[in-house]
């Protein structure tokens, strides 16, 4: 009797001591394992009990009863104490963490420079009522060339040499004047675009020519506008653009099929006042063409040339990448090349 008595109380400390030591949940878990389940020390007194006289079992079993509760309430103690400490320390580590700590080793993301002029671009435009339009790569002939008034077979086509595709009349666009076409062809004037993306031509590759490069296009047609309105827009962007507002821009007369007269625009050298390398020693850079759309182009796209009129230019956003920031090889724009695009 004795001897059983010594058992219990021997189980009672041990289990104390067990759960009063474990510093984790894990720790405790085993514990629970060692002591608390079915085959488990204490179980194992208690099944011992059916061995003992009737007048025995009414002493050990309220004593073992008892420490059976009080040692399972001391498991749930200790295990909601474990708990509470450890959302405590949770806690603190999530108030001490600051997210913009510098961390060693996080490489950071930079914007491309085509991004960062083309936000350039939008800004300029939007601030003076622009909106912005999206166009197809993957374009049909009749956007790209016969409604832009280059008919099949004329030799104006062979101005642009085309990526064309396996599908009938298919082709990657070969400018983003297709745009242009669409934009009239959804919505009635007054009507004031710009749009910027990829363009295609099945050209070989060098320092300034890419097969795949930027260009932005703007549109503005309404009623009464004029080349003066032209200009000055065209003014206006490349100022912001490179930030001088005593930059000057010249214009020469020039060819593209869909505008009438059309011109190109020379911007005065950004890097030199008496000639460089950049502007081959003629103090202006050739930026963009322009002119006023083709009569056949608005009738194309369903618009009445006697009413409406307006302009149009092309210029190669990444020509003016290049000259922001001093790039001089085409190449490292579409590179993927990391060391050369965190700089920006
Ligand atoms: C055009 O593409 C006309 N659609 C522009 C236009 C629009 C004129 C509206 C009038 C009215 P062009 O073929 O010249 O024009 O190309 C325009 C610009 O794209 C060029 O000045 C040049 O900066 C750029 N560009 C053309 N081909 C390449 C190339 N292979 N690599 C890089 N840039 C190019």
């Amino acid at each position: 009797m004795d001897d059983i008595t010594k058992r219990i109380t021997d189980i009672h400390e041990r289990i104390k001591t067990a759960l009063d030591i474990s510093k984790t949940e894990r720790e405790l878990e085993q514990a629970r394992l060692n002591f608390l389940t079915r085959n488990a020390g204490l179980a194992q007194l208690l099944a011992q009990l059916k061995e003992f006289s009737a007048e025995q079992k009414r002493i050990i079993g309220p004593l073992l009863n008892n420490v059976r509760d009080q040692v399972f309430s001391l498991y749930e103690e200790r295990k909601k104490q474990i708990q509470n400490e450890r959302h405590a320390r949770e806690q603190k580590r999530s108030e001490l963490f600051d997210v913009t700590a510098y961390q060693p080793g996080v490489s950071y993301g930079s914007l491309h420079p085509y991004t960062i002029v083309g936000q350039k671009i939008e800004d300029v435009f939007t601030s003076m009522g622009y909106t912005i339009a999206d166009g197809p790569e993957l374009e049909d002939e009749w956007h790209n060339f016969d409604a832009l008034n280059v008919p099949a077979h004329h030799p104006a086509r062979d101005m642009q040499d085309t990526l064309w595709l396996t599908l009938p009349q298919k082709l990657m666009r070969t400018h983003t004047s297709n745009v242009q076409i669409r934009v009239m062809q959804e919505r009635k004037p007054p009507l004031a675009v710009i749009s910027s993306g990829r363009a295609y031509r099945y050209e070989a590759t060098d320092a300034t020519h890419d097969y795949m490069f930027m260009q932005t296009e703007a549109l503005l047609v309404a009623e009464n506008i004029s080349v003066a309105n032209l200009l000055a827009t065209i003014k206006v962007l490349l100022q912001a653009i490179f930030d001088r507002s005593d930059l000057n821009i010249r214009v020469r007369p020039s060819y593209f099929p869909f505008v009438e007269p059309g011109m190109e625009v020379d911007m005065q050298c950004v890097f030199c006042t008496d000639g460089c390398s950049v502007c081959k020693y003629t103090k202006f850079i050739e930026m963009a063409g322009v002119g006023m759309v083709h009569p056949n182009v608005l009738t194309a796209c369903g618009l009445d040339p006697k009413k409406y009129n307006g302009f149009a230019f092309g210029f190669g956003l990444t020509r003016l990448v290049m000259l922001r920031y001093g790039i001089n090889d085409i190449r490292l724009l579409s590179s993927g090349n990391l060391e050369f695009l965190t700089q920006f």
